[in-house]
């Protein structure tokens, strides 16, 4: 595999795929109302977003399998409108729905791809036995992908995306469905792939995975890209940090409650929420505040936003320009009613 070298210090970094003002409309439903994306060669960008908000859309207009209604695209250095077929020869895709033929052999699928990249008779049987391999596929490699697991499917639709050897390359969902084994498999492979330069354009419904992998992350909510930045700038964007005390035995929550002015009381679970930014200094000070007012918890857990906090609180239907407190953590004034 080639490697694309860092670029010289001082130098903007290659853009692997950058869109203006992307537009789509299916019928009076706008699905995309002027996105606006850049992505550094080399890195993982991932958009996520609610069922239905455009995702899969976005993907097939930047790989060229359907046409935008409005908007400019480059990607891997070409235009989409005017080059695409120079863009379909450097990228790679993976669809939410499986594009393997079940019909016919994991190899014989493998093969096939080869031949549609035109690889050489040698080449092709070399590039097909080196990617089975990594995904763990060589054994089943001669049986119909009619027999093969959900999870075997996926990764074998993985494999078959590679063998062009693409500079860029879109996931969607890629991990969908996956058990935790193949799944950790398919990150180390993408983790492979960014380390040889390749740029990685992902779709998840999995939070986690895109905190995992992203070095940037966009969401998508009607129509419009509502967030974006690293996963610790998009986890900034939300309240929701706290330390969270829980008692045992009433009185004592009672008491702590009394003493702990500013904390917000959830009476089902005994449990005191004490907003914090979780820092140690932070942590410091209410360990000292409780010592003070003589509190002892059963139970202190710190709690910092996470991904799925952002989510809810830039996705939910009721979201607007606002950005309101993640469902799971309910305010002070809340708690106070
Ligand atoms: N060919 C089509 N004709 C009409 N409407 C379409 C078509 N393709 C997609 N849509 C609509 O466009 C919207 C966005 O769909 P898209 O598949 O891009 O969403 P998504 O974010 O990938 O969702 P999911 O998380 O469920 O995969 C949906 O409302 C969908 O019904
Ligand atoms: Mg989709």
């Amino acid at each position: 595999m080639t490697t694309t070298p860092n670029p010289p210090a001082g130098t903007a970094p290659d853009i692997a795929i950058e869109a203006r003002g992307l537009r789509k409309a299916y019928g009076d439903k706008t699905v995309l109302d002027g996105i606006d994306l850049s992505v550094p060669a080399g890195t993982v960008f991932s958009l996520l977003g609610p069922n239905g908000a455009g995702k899969t859309t976005a993907v097939q207009i930047l790989s060229t399998l359907i046409g935008a209604d409005g908007g400019e695209a480059r990607v891997a250095g070409h235009d989409l409108a005017a080059a695409p077929q120079a863009v379909r020869a450097a990228i790679g895709v993976t669809g939410q729905f499986s594009a393997v033929d079940n019909l016919i052999t994991g190899e014989e699928n493998m093969l096939l791809m080869a031949d549609l990249h035109h690889l050489g008779r040698s080449e092709r049987r070399s590039v097909t036995a080196e990617l089975l391999e990594r995904f763990d596929l060589t054994e089943a490699a001669r049986k119909p992908a009619s027999t093969y697991s959900g999870g075997m499917r996926r990764r074998l639709d993985i494999a078959m995306t590679l063998v062009g050897r693409p500079r860029v390359i879109f996931l969607d969902e890629p991990t969908t469905g996956l058990d935790p084994r193949a799944r950790n498999a398919t990150w180390g492979v993408i983790r492979e792939l960014v380390a040889g330069g390749v740029t990685v354009f992902l779709t998840t419904q999995y939070l986690d995975e895109a905190d995992e992998l992203a070095d940037r992350i966009a969401l998508l909510n009607g129509g419009r890209l509502v967030a974006q930045g690293t996963p610790g700038e998009l986890k900034r964007l939300v309240p929701g940090g706290h330390v969270r005390l829980r008692f045992t035995d009433p009185a004592a929550y009672e008491n702590a409650a009394r003493a702990l002015t500013g904390s917000a009381r959830d009476d089902e679970a005994l449990a005191l929420q004490i907003p914090s930014d979780g820092t140690q200094r932070e942590l410091r000070a209410i360990l000292d505040w409780l010592d003070a007012v003589d509190v002892a918890a059963d139970e202190l857990t710190v709690h910092t936003p996470d991904l799925d906090d952002v989510f809810f609180a830039l996705t939910g239907p009721e979201s607007g320009p606002t950005v309101p407190a993640p469902a799971r953590t309910k305010s002070a004034e809340e708690n106070a009613r």
